[in-house]
């Protein structure tokens, strides 16, 4: 196992070429939540509401910054051309109504938020400082996005509408996670900078929002209709 030192530089190269991309790909992510979420702010219905999201965008910028900073103090360059480039290259979906904005808070972020668990006791120590505090801001606004989504969802008039968008987010719940079981992951686990191959953290997700999507009514999409590769034994009962 790679030891844990505070300077990326002396790391070994693939060890520190794995730390830049895994902060590259956060950064990418914290910025893409706090963009969608701050687009949607036009379909928010009320003060409380209005409320939320605002504080929601505003942690998701902070997180966002929290990573840009560690990566320029280790690295010695911004991360921002990078995650300019993904983010039009690969531009996060904006949703278009409240109903989907409440949906993508709900699976996004949790996405998001058990990928980040992974990294909780990584062998890079700098990366561990801050995620541990972005951690629990994700875990605080949570629940609160769920029950948002959830009666939503059982408000719908348009059930088909709703089942669109459910299965719309959950692919982009899963796709936080990368691709399971590839070399990357099984180099990532072997040097401890996380803690589980992607194909174990989609089933905890899963599990995780389980509840939630029974009380919607809604069913889970196929796996064609999801278009994410997908471990074989995902529990996909309700
Ligand atoms: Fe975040
Ligand atoms: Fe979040």
């Amino acid at each position: 196992m790679t030891e844990a030192t505070t300077t990326l530089k002396q790391q070994d190269k693939k060890y520190s070429e794995t730390v830049i991309q895994m902060m590259r790909s956060q950064a990418y992510r914290e910025l893409a939540a706090a963009q969608m979420f701050g687009h949607g702010l036009q379909f928010v219905p009320d003060i409380k509401s209005l409320k939320f999201m605002a504080w929601h965008i505003q942690e998701e910028t902070e997180h966002y910054i929290a990573v840009a900073q560690l990566y320029q103090q280790h690295t010695g360059e911004s991360v921002e051309p990078w995650v300019k480039e993904r983010l039009q290259e690969k531009p996060i979906p904006f949703s278009s109504s409240w109903l989907e904005l409440g949906v993508a808070q709900w699976l996004y972020d949790r996405g998001g938020f058990w990928q980040l668990q992974e990294y909780e006791n990584c062998s890079w120590e700098p990366y561990r400082t801050i995620i541990g505090k972005i951690i629990k801001e994700e875990r605080g606004h949570q629940s609160l996005g769920a029950r948002i989504a959830v009666q939503l969802c059982q408000d719908a008039e348009n059930r088909a509408e709703a089942q669109k968008i459910f299965a719309k987010w959950l692919r982009q719940g899963l796709l936080s996670f990368g691709r399971p079981h590839n070399e990357g992951n099984r180099y990532a686990i072997e040097v401890g900078l996380k803690k589980r191959d992607s194909a174990e953290v989609m089933k905890d997700f899963i599990d995780d929002i389980r509840e939630d999507v029974k009380a919607t009514g809604l069913e889970w999409p196929s796996r064609e209709e999801l278009g994410v590769e997908l471990p074989e034994d995902i529990d996909w009962s309700l």
